[in-house]
């Protein structure tokens, strides 16, 4: 307790000087990095559980590796166009990413290498760990990169970074549209609106038709991310599986809080000034925004669906089918994790996958059925 609180004391301390550089006033896209990122005390950074029962939340590929398997199949499709490599960013736990190597290798299907691009030097040891328990034929295919590859053949894959990107915050109030950022004030860290400066903001909300109070994120640093990925892809795939909505949802006039929340060991709260660094702090994707900077880039935006669209249409209820439901200490398991992964209560529904592709001519069979690009 008295470590947690000098820790607290010395995140403050972290903030103040952040703030002292910018005249006191973070725009919240900046506190969301620190607090994430800040290489001693960000929450990706520390090396403390995250994914699962004993950590803070839990994801698809924690849920089972029938997730990863599913989306091997869909990875083997588009090999079979572009050759080449995965890419996966953002690899968490290594899960995933040791799930699809080993149905690849199942399906006997051929790939280059497996790189991870991770900025947590604490999760790449995870991850290190994690694909070191596989076969030395496997594991020798995987590795590390700190940037981006140039003409990069293959797929690119991210689950659940979208949502880990720096949001920033407006806000509708009397005095009219604002910026929310976070200040200090009698050595606390406060919520403090300020006129919007920046014209990609300003282009946003020219667009809501929403009524005071309101509050919510816009993601400028996706553009970025998809703008880098497309300088490096020339040909394949890119595919994120994310929590989010298309704009029309998104902005939608009844979600007056937005969608930013917090997660520690697995409670949901929504007041990141409230210690930060401990907390892992999303935003909800806004996917029409993804589809239209990937379309500035010249990439095709070639489906999108949800999560449970996609893993039955890449044949998820084939493999579950491959148990036998006689034998219930097996059966059981898989079947509860299936229903997770695609109920729309679960995670079937609020996840959507998207694919941005790149000289691939045949459609992908993630999205043949249930399609709804007309959304975005
Ligand atoms: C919510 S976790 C998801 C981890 C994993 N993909 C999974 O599904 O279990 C977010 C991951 O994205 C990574 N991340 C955050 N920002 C990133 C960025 N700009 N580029 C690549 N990875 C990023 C984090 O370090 C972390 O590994």
């Amino acid at each position: 307790m008295t470590e947690d609180l000098s820790d607290q004391a010395a995140i403050l301390v972290m903030f103040k000087t952040y703030l002292a550089e910018k005249n006191n006033w973070l725009d919240f896209a900046s506190f969301m990095h620190h607090a994430l990122f800040d290489p001693q005390y960000g929450y990706y950074m520390r090396d403390t559980y995250k994914f699962g029962s004993r950590g803070d939340f839990i994801t698809a590929p924690e849920v089972s590796d029938l997730f990863g398997r599913t989306i091997a199949r869909q990875c083997a499709q588009i090999l079979q166009m572009s050759g080449g490599s995965i890419l996966e960013l953002g690899g968490g736990s290594g899960v995933l990413g040791s799930d699809i190597l080993l149905e690849l290798d199942r399906m006997d299907c051929s790939l280059d290498e497996y790189l991870l691009f991770e900025p947590s030097a604490a999760l790449t040891e995870r991850q290190k760990e994690r694909i070191g328990r596989l076969t030395p034929n496997i594991k020798s295919k995987v590795r590390w990169v700190s940037e981006f590859p140039k003409n990069f053949n293959g797929i690119i894959l991210a689950n659940e970074v979208f949502d880990a990107l720096p949001v920033h915050l407006l806000s509708l109030n009397a005095d009219g549209w604002q910026e929310r950022g976070v200040a200090l004030d009698n050595e606390s860290l406060t919520w403090q609106d300020r006129p919007i400066q920046d014209e990609r903001l300003h282009h946003v909300i020219d667009g809501l038709d929403v009524n005071t109070p309101y509050v919510t994120e816009v993601c400028l640093a996706a553009d970025s991310l998809i703008n880098e990925l497309s300088q490096s892809l020339n040909s394949g795939a890119i595919l994120a599986f994310d929590y989010g909505y298309e704009h029309c949802n998104y902005y939608h006039p009844d979600r007056r809080d937005g969608t930013l929340s917090c997660h520690y060991q697995h409670k949901v709260d929504s007041d990141p000034l409230e210690r930060p660094g401990h907390k892992d702090i999303t935003a909800h994707v806004d996917f029409s925004r993804l589809a239209h900077a990937a379309h500035d880039v010249g990439l095709e935006v070639a489906g999108y669906v949800g999560q449970a669209d996609f893993l039955v249409n890449c044949g998820i209820t084939d493999l579950l089918a491959s148990f036998d439901p006689d034998q219930l200490d097996t059966y059981l398991p898989v079947a509860s994790a299936a229903q997770k992964l695609l109920s729309p209560t679960t995670m079937g529904e609020m996840f959507k996958v998207i694919s941005f592709t790149r000289g691939i001519n045949e459609p992908l069979f993630g999205f043949s059925h249930r399609d709804r690009l007309h959304m975005l």
